[in-house]
């Protein structure tokens, strides 16, 4: 059959309906190879079409019955299923067959290591069942689960358990209500054996919640992190947001196979179990933070996504963005405010700015989707999260609960848009958001440039400030947009200075709503230093001529550490920006005495958190000073990365060794302290370990580490130091941890960020590896994914050995497991960014997989804009 290519769906196009279906009773027989659906649907038809078109990919229509009767009225086609000369209320029965142990795709029902379950987000229940597979039909959902009883024990749905009991053959069957109307990318189901982690949880108003984890057979004691971080994410919503949770039993499963991170299905979350197992000796306390944040992140869509909902998937940001932005505080009111927000800040200038700069540009509302699963984007999500902060700036936060209430009140129980959001944030606020709505519908990162003037005459201080978005490929046409611009002016003496416009005292938060403005501040008794955009208080790109002594001083006297931690990565910025030219020019890296001894201010100020020293002491990624540049030298870029980091554990060696062997704690603890401490002392070994007298550290810490943070960080020095030992390391923990493939995991991220000259040779090996399975996302993400992204000298190789390596990987996910492979293929999308030379190898490989002729929406929709 040879199939059109596919079409584009647009987002003006949107239509309401023509019929919904108010309940729907499921019935599952379940079985690898052939599983019986049954669905008995109630319809409704809401306008003059009598024709009912439903969505079904890849399933086996057995018999359609409408009203008791069966009906022959009906088409098969590509995408699903047409019936006609339907009556305007009906009961539909169809029975269909599909077939998990053959879903490789993870998407529908399939097997997660012998489990069933399921992810239908966004449009994969329409591989389970013929069904109005969108998010604007809402139905209440009764399901029966039968399956053999031994194998299969516990029999999952979303909502309570009604009913269940034992059956011929040695099966059972559980059967589950859930009472909250709900679009069908919330449905799931689960069946397998697995150990249970139980806890309760009484909300603000009493209802009792039973609260269960799910986790493969001996990970109990693995899930108590994810618990915690549960309750806690119970208890902050009602506190920070008065929600509360509204059915008596939440369940997560953890599966091994999962396309993402997690999945908010109603009462019953599927898990990634990357983001739900953790001990001391297997997580690092990144992994912990991950989990406290996902739990969160999945617990808060249950108001945020799920009792509001979307009205159709360009909407996605409505849920997602908001949701990141509840979770990104959630993190921040639990631990440390300004690391997180830096962590945040790191991805929008670093992969989020890149994805604005690259073919697969879009605005955080899509107006033009093939295949929706590319739009799970950091662009939807964490830009997303940055234009919901960026109201929360403009409103303050009782203003903005204010509109987070009214919001519930006009759209609970609905389906919603980001039209809807943004109006009841106007209307509960009186804030006028009508040029701030533009950031929904403009792409592209926006450029602020701003220059001062100082009048001493005049006691005035100017800041003439311009702002442009440059063309994008979705989108040539740009419009200034409302941005928050949040400053502070300080003195010599480190004091701010108070802001007054004509006369009368002004808010930190400039309003920058045109392409050129002036802001005049008077009584401005000195020139100050200007901190602008604190606290990131946009996602622009801002362009201030700064010297070395500004930046410095505010390195120092910065009032919030967000902005120092700022001020030193601008400092460094322009050494990497001079130092990449010098060494075109054949000169060496260089660092001037005055920048290290900024650096050296921060390491030993003893006011400031340990936590904080490392993200200020952490040098941008080559990915976010790639960023920098319309094209990368990538060489000149790692070696100018590489030199400065050399230089500055050349020049603090001293104080990086003191602070290192200072930090040594003898007990592990999750607590933030503990965490901060651990990541400053690991921050000292990265440097250290490049230093011949030190790299013995390394080594040594791998053999006396008590948690798998200083295993890791000891690795990894050793890793991208390239040291004698590193073989003997990495056999040590292969053999102690093969047989675990979570653990591996960070095993194979070594190998695919490995620097060595043989590392992608060692990588193939590695696919060997029993651990390894292209078939398990977590593994190639941490193998293949690493390689892609954080191995910039080995993956551009001059020779096109790493495109030509993932150009292979990339045709043989593209049948197995398009998401997997669609989320791969972006750093090869960005290939104008580099030399003539590196573009055509990127490009050969990108034309080889346009070429193919099974090649899936995923994959066609970037290759066919990355080529255009
Ligand atoms: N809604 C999920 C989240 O943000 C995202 C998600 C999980 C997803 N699994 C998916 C999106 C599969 C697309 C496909 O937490
Ligand atoms: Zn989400």
């Amino acid at each position: 059959m040879t199939e059109s290519a596919p079409q584009a769906k647009y987002r003006k196009d949107y239509q309401s309906p023509t019929h919904t279906i108010t309940d729907v009773n499921l019935t599952f027989d379940l079985n690898p190879e052939r599983t019986r659906v049954t669905a008995i649907s109630q319809v409704e038809q809401l306008s003059d079409q009598t024709e009912l078109e439903l969505d079904g990919e890849g399933i086996e229509l057995v018999s359609v019955t409408v009203n008791g009767v069966a009906w022959q009225d009906y088409q098969q086609t590509e995408s699903g299923l047409t019936l006609s000369n339907l009556p305007q209320k009906f009961e539909l029965v169809i029975e269909n067959d599909i077939a998990p142990a053959k879903n490789t795709a993870l998407e529908g029902l399939y097997i997660s290591d012998g489990a069933y379950c399921t992810q239908c987000e966004a449009e994969g229940f329409r591989r389970i069942t013929y069904f109005l597979d969108r998010p604007d039909v809402l139905a209440t959902y009764f399901t029966k689960v039968i399956a053999d009883k031994a194998e299969f024990p516990y029999l999952l749905s979303n909502g309570n358990k009604v009913e269940h009991g034992d059956l011929d053959d040695g099966k059972h069957f559980v059967s589950w209500q859930d009472p909250h109307p709900k679009p069908s990318y919330l449905f799931a189901l689960v069946a397998g054996d697995f150990d249970v982690l139980k806890d309760k949880y009484v909300t603000q108003s009493g209802r009792n919640v039973a609260l269960e984890i799910f986790v493969d057979k001996g990970n109990l004691e693995r899930a108590h992190h994810a618990m915690t971080s549960l309750v806690n994410s119970m208890k902050w919503d009602e506190e920070r947001f008065g929600l509360e949770y509204d059915l008596d039993i939440y369940m997560i499963v953890a599966v091994d196979f999962f396309n993402m991170g997690a999945m908010e299905n109603k009462g019953l979350n599927v898990f990634n179990s990357k983001f739900v197992l953790a001990n001391e000796q297997t997580a690092t306390d990144t992994d912990y933070l991950g989990i406290e944040a996902v739990i969160g992140h999945e617990y808060f869509h249950n108001w945020t996504g799920n009792r509001v909902t979307c009205r159709d998937w360009f909407q996605l940001s409505l849920k997602e963005g908001l949701t990141v932005f509840r979770d990104q505080e959630f993190s921040s009111d639990l631990g440390s405010r300004a690391v997180n927000r830096i962590n945040n800040v790191r991805i929008i200038r670093g992969p989020q700015f890149a994805e604005d700069a690259s073919p697969m540009s879009h605005p955080i509302r899509p107006e033009k989707v093939i295949e929706m699963n590319n739009f799970y984007t950091l662009t939807v999500y964490e830009k997303g999260s940055e234009v919901i902060r960026m109201m929360h700036t403009l409103l303050g936060e009782s203003k903005f609960q204010a509109g987070m209430k009214l919001y519930f009140e006009r759209h609970d129980g609905t389906a919603a848009t980001c039209e809807d959001f943004v109006a009841a944030m106007e209307d509960a606020s009186g804030v006028d958001l009508s040029q701030f709505r533009l950031w929904y519908s403009q792409s592209g990162t926006p450029t602020v440039t701003v220059t001062d003037r100082y009048d001493q005459d005049n006691q005035t201080y100017t800041l003439s400030v311009s702002q442009s978005t440059a063309s994008t490929q979705d989108q040539s046409e740009k419009q200034p947009l409302h941005i928050p611009f949040d400053i502070e002016l300080y003195a010599a003496d480190g004091q701010a200075i108070e802001l007054r416009c004509n006369g009368s005292k002004v808010a930190n938060v400039l309003d920058i709503t045109q392409a050129n403005q002036e802001f005049v501040f008077d009584n401005v008794s000195e020139k100050p230093v200007p901190s602008m955009l604190r606290e990131f208080s946009a996602p622009v790109k801002l362009n201030f001529e700064y010297s070395d002594e500004q930046l410095a001083f505010l390195m120092v006297h910065a009032q919030n550490e967000f902005a120092k931690w700022d001020a030193g990565q601008m400092l460094l910025a322009k050494y990497i920006k001079s130092n990449v030219v010098a060494l075109s020019k054949g000169d060496k890296v260089h660092l001037p005495e005055m920048v290290i001894d900024a650096f050296r201010g921060v390491l030993l100020d003893s006011e400031l958190e340990p936590a904080f020293i490392a993200e200020a002491l952490s040098l941008p990624s080559f990915n976010e000073v790639s960023g920098w540049y319309e094209t990368v030298d990538v060489d000149a870029v790692c070696d100018v990365i590489k030199g400065i980091k050399l230089i500055l554990a050349e020049a603090l060696q001293d104080e990086l060794s003191a602070m290192y062997h200072m930090l040594k704690q003898a007990e592990y603890s999750v607590e933030h302290e503990a965490i901060g401490k651990r990541s400053l002392r690991n921050l000292c070994l990265q440097y250290l370990v490049h230093l011949a007298p030190f790299s013995g550290l390394a080594v040594e810490q791998y053999q006396t580490a008590n948690n798998m943070t200083d295993t890791m960080a000891a690795m990894s020095a050793v890793n991208s130091a390239s040291l004698k030992q590193r073989q003997a390391i990495m056999n040590d923990y292969s053999d102690k941890w093969s047989h675990d493939g979570l653990v591996m995991d960070k095993w194979f991220a070594l190998q695919g960020t490995n620097p060595a000259d043989d590392a992608l040779d060692n990588l193939k090996a590695c696919m060997q590896h029993k651990a390894f399975s292209l078939s398990n996302p977590n593994r190639t993400r941490s193998l293949v994914g690493s390689f892609l992204n954080m191995n910039p000298k080995r993956f551009h190789d001059k020779s096109g050995s790493g495109y030509q390596f993932a150009g292979e990987i990339l045709a043989q996910l593209n049948e197995s497991n398009p998401q997997v492979a669609s989320r791969l293929i972006d750093p090869l999308l960005k290939f104008k960014k580099y030399d003539q030379e590196r573009q055509s190898l990127i490009r050969t490989e990108l034309e080889k997989l346009q070429q193919l002729d099974n090649l899936a929406k995923d994959l066609f929709e970037k290759v066919s804009k990355a080529l255009n």
